[in-house]
């Protein structure tokens, strides 16, 4: 590739994920080597959001990666909805006017998919969700709609599992005013979000059945970010102090904010057990530092291949198939993993 030509790419890239420019025709009109094209848009709920940010770069590099494989131009196109359903579905009106081939779609308010299924269907432009689930009856109105992203109850049953193996290890390190209770905070994403209820339920539920008695001091919605986790956290220890025994969180980034408030407040890392999800590179990095103890991964290396094959497979008019963990809902779950 030439010089003047990567400019333009990585130029392209900056642009479509923040202003989503028309770049690609620039692009499509210099490779000669390609006749035909893709062309897939990418709808995010909001950019600022840590795991969805890890996603959209993994997804950029994943689909540049499949165009090397094919011999037609894939090109991509990333907006960002900043939190905003209508600002969303006027995105997805302007993907469909310009003529694009596929839609993946991490939608804002899970409850609302019925007109973005039927704007796709009227266009007949196919729909990949992915990571914000839409109510099955909105995923039957049209048969070229598919969702990528995992089981929330699994996610929310290895958080519990890390703590029980943790908590037979070492049960002093973890109840430490030896009173037989788990004394314990919980910081959820967002209220409706599969992976907010589901996870803490499935989590708590896991606890309950292997017979752990649980005292909650807390639990709040920090939207899935630092800086509320941060803040929420900062609120239990003026009232709590280090009685908290452990911290569950729905996601690490809010893990990493409730982090950032022991540091601010004195509390040792490691007094106060940690447990988040996702699997980010910080967290993993916290836990190997003993500041947390543990993550459950939420695998967006496979989200994505799925979201890719799917995505690649509509946009040449076929079926997909062989999507590894797809069901017959056109559903994929990809599993979790235990990180500690
Ligand atoms: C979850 C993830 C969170 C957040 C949320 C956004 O799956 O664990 O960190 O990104 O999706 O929808």
């Amino acid at each position: 590739m030439g010089r003047s030509k990567m400019i333009i790419g990585i130029s392209c890239l900056l642009a479509s994920l923040t202003l989503n420019s028309g770049c690609q025709i620039q692009d499509k009109n210099t490779d000669k080597n390609k006749n035909t094209e893709i062309r897939v848009g990418v709808l995010l709920y909001n950019m600022d959001d840590l795991f969805i940010s890890v996603m959209t770069q993994k997804l950029d590099e994943g689909f540049r990666e499949q165009e090397k494989k094919e011999d037609f131009k894939i090109t991509v196109n990333f907006s960002d909805a900043k939190g905003s359903q209508t600002l969303q579905n006027s995105q997805i009106d302007k993907f469909i006017d310009q003529d694009y081939d596929v839609l993946c779609v991490d939608i804002v308010d899970r409850t609302d998919a019925a007109e973005i299924v039927d704007k796709g269907e009227r266009a007949d432009v196919p729909i990949v969700f992915f990571n914000r689930e839409p109510v099955s009856a909105d995923m039957k109105r049209w048969d070229k709609t598919y969702y990528v992203g995992t089981d929330s109850e699994e996610g929310g049953r290895q958080q519990g599992e890390l703590f029980l193996e943790e908590y037979k290890k070492d049960k002093e390190s973890i109840d430490r005013n030896g009173d037989g209770i788990i004394q314990y905070v919980i910081l959820e994403g967002e209220p409706g979000h599969q992976d907010s209820m589901i996870r803490t339920e499935s989590c708590l539920k896991t606890l309950k059945s292997a017979g752990i008695q649980l005292e909650r001091l807390g639990t709040a919605c920090a939207n899935w970010t630092r800086t509320q986790g941060k803040e929420k956290m900062e609120g239990w220890l003026q009232g709590f102090g280090d009685t908290i025994e452990i911290l569950f969180s729905n996601n690490d980034a809010m893990a990493l904010g409730a982090l950032d408030a022991m540091e601010e407040n004195d509390i040792p890392f490691g007094q106060i057990k940690v447990i988040g999800l996702d699997g980010m590179e910080e967290a993993v990095t916290a836990i190997q530092e003993g500041k947390m103890l543990g993550t459950v991964l939420n695998d967006a290396d496979a989200q994505v291949k799925s979201i890719i094959e799917i995505a690649i497979s509509l946009g040449k008019k076929e079926t997909p198939t062989d999507i590894d963990y797809m069901d017959s809902h056109h559903t994929v779950r990809v599993p979790h993993r235990i990180i500690k």
